[in-house]
Protein backbone atom coordinates (compact mmCIF):
# COMPACT_ATOMS: atom_id res chain seq x y z
CA UNK A 1 0.00 0.00 0.00
CA UNK A 2 0.84 3.77 -0.76
CA UNK A 3 2.58 5.09 2.42
CA UNK A 4 0.36 8.46 2.16
CA UNK A 5 -2.77 6.22 1.84
CA UNK A 6 -1.92 4.34 4.93
CA UNK A 7 -1.08 7.69 6.54
CA UNK A 8 -4.38 9.25 5.45
CA UNK A 9 -6.51 6.23 6.21
CA UNK A 10 -5.35 5.13 9.60
CA UNK A 11 -7.92 6.16 12.04
CA UNK A 12 -9.75 5.00 15.47
CA UNK A 13 -11.14 1.65 14.08
CA UNK A 14 -13.02 0.65 17.47
CA UNK A 15 -15.46 -1.83 16.29
CA UNK A 16 -13.00 -5.06 15.25
CA UNK A 17 -14.07 -8.68 14.61
CA UNK A 18 -13.01 -11.55 17.24
CA UNK A 19 -11.16 -13.25 14.23
CA UNK A 20 -7.86 -13.93 14.94
CA UNK A 21 -4.81 -11.99 13.77
CA UNK A 22 -1.40 -13.85 12.39
CA UNK A 23 1.07 -13.57 14.61
CA UNK A 24 2.76 -12.77 11.43
CA UNK A 25 1.14 -9.68 11.03
CA UNK A 26 1.34 -8.66 14.59
CA UNK A 27 5.67 -9.03 13.75
CA UNK A 28 5.00 -7.08 11.09
CA UNK A 29 3.48 -4.13 13.14
CA UNK A 30 5.84 -4.73 15.63
CA UNK A 31 9.08 -4.47 13.95
CA UNK A 32 7.49 -1.16 12.60
CA UNK A 33 7.00 0.16 15.68
CA UNK A 34 10.20 -0.68 16.97
CA UNK A 35 11.78 0.71 13.47
CA UNK A 36 10.59 4.65 14.86
CA UNK A 37 12.77 7.42 15.74
CA UNK A 38 13.92 6.86 19.84
CA UNK A 39 15.56 9.93 21.47
CA UNK A 40 19.56 9.18 21.64
CA UNK A 41 18.17 5.61 20.23
CA UNK A 42 18.23 4.63 23.45
CA UNK A 43 15.03 2.49 22.62
CA UNK A 44 13.60 2.31 25.79
CA UNK A 45 10.35 1.22 24.75
CA UNK A 46 8.79 -2.34 25.99
CA UNK A 47 5.68 -4.38 24.27
CA UNK A 48 3.08 -6.86 25.26
CA UNK A 49 1.26 -8.49 23.25
CA UNK A 50 -2.03 -10.45 24.80
CA UNK A 51 -3.92 -12.80 22.58
CA UNK A 52 -4.50 -15.62 25.86
CA UNK A 53 -8.64 -14.74 25.92
CA UNK A 54 -9.03 -15.07 29.35
CA UNK A 55 -6.52 -12.41 29.57
CA UNK A 56 -8.13 -10.21 27.03
CA UNK A 57 -11.39 -10.46 29.18
CA UNK A 58 -9.99 -9.83 32.36
CA UNK A 59 -8.00 -6.71 30.33
CA UNK A 60 -10.85 -5.86 28.89
CA UNK A 61 -12.28 -5.21 32.52
CA UNK A 62 -10.46 -2.87 33.56
CA UNK A 63 -10.44 -0.74 30.61
CA UNK A 64 -13.89 -0.98 30.71
CA UNK A 65 -13.72 -0.03 34.19
CA UNK A 66 -11.16 2.99 33.08
CA UNK A 67 -13.54 4.20 30.68
CA UNK A 68 -16.33 4.75 32.83
CA UNK A 69 -14.60 7.03 35.07
CA UNK A 70 -13.56 8.62 32.38
CA UNK A 71 -16.45 9.16 30.78
CA UNK A 72 -18.38 10.23 33.81
CA UNK A 73 -15.33 13.10 34.39
CA UNK A 74 -15.39 14.18 31.01
CA UNK A 75 -18.77 13.72 30.12
CA UNK A 76 -17.36 12.63 26.44
CA UNK A 77 -18.53 9.61 25.11
CA UNK A 78 -19.13 8.27 21.65
CA UNK A 79 -21.31 5.29 21.08
CA UNK A 80 -18.27 4.28 18.83
CA UNK A 81 -15.90 4.70 22.04
CA UNK A 82 -18.26 3.31 24.42
CA UNK A 83 -18.18 0.38 21.57
CA UNK A 84 -14.70 -0.01 22.25
CA UNK A 85 -14.81 0.28 25.92
CA UNK A 86 -17.60 -2.67 26.15
CA UNK A 87 -15.43 -4.85 23.69
CA UNK A 88 -11.98 -4.91 24.25
CA UNK A 89 -11.51 -7.66 25.76
CA UNK A 90 -12.87 -9.15 22.04
CA UNK A 91 -10.27 -7.90 19.87
CA UNK A 92 -8.10 -10.33 18.59
CA UNK A 93 -4.87 -8.90 20.06
CA UNK A 94 -4.42 -6.52 22.92
CA UNK A 95 -0.53 -4.61 22.56
CA UNK A 96 0.88 -2.49 25.33
CA UNK A 97 3.31 -0.40 25.14
CA UNK A 98 5.12 0.17 28.44
CA UNK A 99 7.38 2.94 29.27
CA UNK A 100 9.95 2.63 32.11
CA UNK A 101 9.47 5.63 35.27
CA UNK A 102 12.83 7.02 34.80
CA UNK A 103 14.45 10.70 35.06
CA UNK A 104 15.04 11.71 31.16
CA UNK A 105 17.17 14.65 30.48
CA UNK A 106 19.40 14.72 33.66
CA UNK A 107 17.70 18.06 34.94
CA UNK A 108 18.09 19.52 30.98
CA UNK A 109 15.37 19.95 29.19
CA UNK A 110 15.33 17.51 26.03
CA UNK A 111 11.57 17.09 25.64
CA UNK A 112 9.31 14.46 27.79
CA UNK A 113 10.06 10.33 26.99
CA UNK A 114 6.48 10.05 25.65
CA UNK A 115 8.03 11.79 22.68
CA UNK A 116 10.18 8.53 22.45
CA UNK A 117 7.02 6.35 22.53
CA UNK A 118 4.40 7.70 20.71
CA UNK A 119 6.51 7.51 17.34
CA UNK A 120 6.38 3.43 17.42
CA UNK A 121 3.01 3.86 18.19
CA UNK A 122 1.95 5.41 15.14
CA UNK A 123 3.98 3.20 13.36
CA UNK A 124 2.22 -0.02 14.96
CA UNK A 125 -0.94 1.44 13.50
CA UNK A 126 0.23 2.41 10.25
CA UNK A 127 2.09 -1.11 9.52
CA UNK A 128 -1.47 -2.52 10.65
CA UNK A 129 -3.45 -0.15 8.22
CA UNK A 130 -1.47 -1.31 5.42
CA UNK A 131 -2.17 -5.07 6.74
CA UNK A 132 -5.94 -4.16 6.58
CA UNK A 133 -6.18 -4.09 10.34
CA UNK A 134 -7.98 -1.93 12.40
CA UNK A 135 -6.37 -0.54 15.77
CA UNK A 136 -6.75 2.34 18.09
CA UNK A 137 -4.45 4.34 20.05
CA UNK A 138 -6.02 4.31 23.77
CA UNK A 139 -4.13 5.55 27.24
CA UNK A 140 -7.81 5.25 29.42
CA UNK A 141 -6.85 1.98 31.22
CA UNK A 142 -3.83 4.47 32.87
CA UNK A 143 -6.79 5.34 34.93
CA UNK A 144 -6.20 1.76 36.62
CA UNK A 145 -3.05 0.99 35.18
CA UNK A 146 -1.67 -0.72 38.68
CA UNK A 147 -4.58 -3.79 38.20
CA UNK A 148 -3.57 -3.72 34.75
CA UNK A 149 0.14 -3.89 35.22
CA UNK A 150 -0.32 -6.42 37.24
CA UNK A 151 -2.68 -8.35 35.29
CA UNK A 152 0.30 -8.66 32.81
CA UNK A 153 2.76 -9.74 35.57
CA UNK A 154 4.63 -6.22 35.09
CA UNK A 155 6.52 -5.35 38.02
CA UNK A 156 7.32 -1.69 39.35
CA UNK A 157 9.39 0.63 36.95
CA UNK A 158 7.10 0.68 34.01
CA UNK A 159 4.07 2.64 33.16
CA UNK A 160 1.89 1.90 30.12
CA UNK A 161 2.07 4.38 27.41
CA UNK A 162 -0.36 3.29 24.92
CA UNK A 163 -2.75 -0.14 24.87
CA UNK A 164 -3.86 -0.51 21.09
CA UNK A 165 -6.28 -3.32 20.44
CA UNK A 166 -5.90 -5.09 17.00
CA UNK A 167 -8.39 -7.02 14.65
CA UNK A 168 -9.83 -7.22 11.36
CA UNK A 169 -12.52 -3.63 11.66
CA UNK A 170 -16.19 -4.38 10.81
CA UNK A 171 -16.22 -1.07 8.81
CA UNK A 172 -13.85 0.33 6.12
CA UNK A 173 -11.11 2.72 6.62
CA UNK A 174 -11.72 6.12 5.41
CA UNK A 175 -9.99 9.84 6.20
CA UNK A 176 -11.09 10.90 9.12
CA UNK A 177 -12.79 14.52 9.80
CA UNK A 178 -9.87 16.73 10.54
CA UNK A 179 -8.75 20.77 10.96
CA UNK A 180 -8.05 22.07 7.52
CA UNK A 181 -4.19 22.45 8.31
CA UNK A 182 -4.07 25.77 6.50
CA UNK A 183 -5.80 26.99 9.25
CA UNK A 184 -3.08 26.11 11.43
CA UNK A 185 -0.15 27.08 9.73
CA UNK A 186 1.90 30.01 9.86
CA UNK A 187 4.79 29.10 7.10
CA UNK A 188 7.11 32.47 7.43
C1 LIG B 1 -3.01 10.15 23.34
C2 LIG B 1 -4.29 9.53 22.85
C3 LIG B 1 -5.07 8.82 23.73
C4 LIG B 1 -6.26 8.23 23.31
N1 LIG B 1 -6.97 7.46 24.18
C5 LIG B 1 -8.10 6.85 23.76
C6 LIG B 1 -8.80 5.96 24.63
O1 LIG B 1 -8.39 5.70 25.76
N2 LIG B 1 -9.92 5.36 24.15
C7 LIG B 1 -10.39 5.58 22.88
O2 LIG B 1 -11.43 5.03 22.52
N3 LIG B 1 -9.72 6.40 22.03
C8 LIG B 1 -8.59 7.02 22.43
N4 LIG B 1 -7.88 7.81 21.56
C9 LIG B 1 -8.34 7.94 20.17
C10 LIG B 1 -8.88 9.32 19.88
O3 LIG B 1 -10.09 9.50 20.56
C11 LIG B 1 -9.04 9.42 18.36
O4 LIG B 1 -7.76 9.42 17.79
C12 LIG B 1 -9.77 10.68 17.94
O5 LIG B 1 -11.06 10.67 18.47
C13 LIG B 1 -9.87 10.78 16.44
O6 LIG B 1 -10.51 9.63 15.93
P1 LIG B 1 -10.50 9.35 14.35
O7 LIG B 1 -9.07 9.12 13.97
O8 LIG B 1 -11.32 8.12 14.13
O9 LIG B 1 -11.06 10.55 13.71
C14 LIG B 1 -6.68 8.39 21.97
C15 LIG B 1 -5.88 9.09 21.07
C16 LIG B 1 -4.69 9.64 21.50
C17 LIG B 1 -3.80 10.36 20.50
Amino acid sequence: MDALEAIMTTRAMRRLRPDPVSSEDLWTCLRAAQQAPHGGNVQLLRYVVVTDKGLRARIGEVYRKAFDVYADAFQNETPAARHLADNIGSAPALVFFLMPVMEWGGGLDIGPLHASIYPAVQNFCLAARALGLGTTLTTVIRVHQAEALELLGVSSGFEIAALVPVGHPEGSFGVAARRDVKELVRWI
